[in-house]
């Protein structure tokens, strides 16, 4: 049996879905909130739920819990490896961050759990999965008013650009990985991807110009791009969290410095077309202004 985590949220729910079509053995899903067919409850703040939520799994698809501070993301992803271990399951994917995003403050939570993973008496599989395309197609969405209006999109990107891929595509690699790794244990053949690190970087990159000229299109109106200081944007982010402020300013520095532009990775090896993700931010983009039409 494979189970996945994290079903009731975007990443996990698709996994979940792609894996009950191709899994080729029974597949349960994990999630805090429970519920659902086929879904145990896993709180990864409850230790107590993890181990029943985990039984009879040989493969585990452990998807990150990364929304909040990092001691309480520690806690959560050290609870997930004691559980898989105590449960007996024989190989674990995690669903970690690029390595273009190593200077990232979200990267100590998924590095730490590497780390962890590393020591743990399982095979391991790391998916280092580039940021989401769906970021930048909120930013630009965001932009709609102003670009409708002023035809400016203003943005605290500086001059650089991120390597983004799809959510989707990252699922779709997911579900590859450990319906294949199932495939392996359930044999007793060479375990493909033990011990395996995928860098499933973005092969399409995006800055504050390139999200212009897709408002500019979807708009039919000419859009320039105004970046906006951090100072300026860090003071829009009054109502958020302050680890959320912290995150999200530091993406954007990053994006800023041009170190979210990755150069390669292994996505192109597991998908005969990653989606462009210009075209995805363009349909997102699409959506929200007829919607609101
Ligand atoms: N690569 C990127 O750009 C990027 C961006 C944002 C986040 N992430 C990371 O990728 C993960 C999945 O992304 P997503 O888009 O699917 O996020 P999402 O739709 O917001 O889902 C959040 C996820 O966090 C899980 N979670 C929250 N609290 C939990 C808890 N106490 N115990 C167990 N699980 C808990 C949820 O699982 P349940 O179903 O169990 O509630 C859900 O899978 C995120 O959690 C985050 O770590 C990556």
């Amino acid at each position: 049996m494979i189970v996945v985590t994290g079903v009731s949220g975007a990443l996990g729910g698709a996994i979940f879905g792609g894996l009950r079509v191709a899994a080729g053995t029974a597949v349960a899903g994990a999630s805090s909130s429970g519920g659902g067919a086929g879904v145990r409850h896993a709180d990864f703040d409850r230790p107590e739920t993890l181990e029943r939520a985990f039984e009879g799994a040989r493969v585990l698809v452990f998807v990150s819990a990364g929304y909040a501070e990092d001691d309480v993301v520690l806690a959560r992803h050290g609870a997930v490896v004691r559980a898989a271990a105590a449960a007996g399951v024989e190989h674990v994917i995690y669903t970690s961050l690029a390595g273009s995003g190593e200077r990232l403050t979200i990267a100590l939570p998924h590095r730490w759990t590497e780390a962890r993973l590393a020591e743990a008496p399982f095979d391991v599989t790391v998916l280092r999965n580039a940021l989401y395309a769906e970021i930048p197609a909120g930013l630009a969405l965001a932009g709609v008013p102003a670009a409708a209006e002023s035809g400016v999109f203003a943005a605290p990107l500086g001059t650089g650009r991120v390597s983004v891929a799809a959510r989707e595509d990252l699922a779709a690699v997911a579900v590859r990985v450990a319906a294949e790794a199932w495939q392996d244990v359930a044999s007793g053949g060479a375990r493909r991807h033990a011990g395996r690190t995928y860098e499933l970087e973005g092969v399409s990159a995006v800055g504050g110009h390139d999200l212009a000229e897709v408002l500019s299109e979807v708009l039919g109106r000419p859009v320039a791009y105004r970046p906006v200081p951090l100072r300026e944007a860090r003071a829009g982010l009054a109502g958020l969290e302050a680890y959320q402020a912290g995150h999200t300013i530091s993406t954007f520095s990053n994006i800023g410095a041009g170190l979210l532009e990755a150069g390669g990775g292994d996505l192109p090896a597991f998908l005969d077309a990653p989606r462009p993700a210009r075209d995805l931010i363009a349909a997102v983009v699409r959506t929200g202004v007829s919607s609101a039409r």
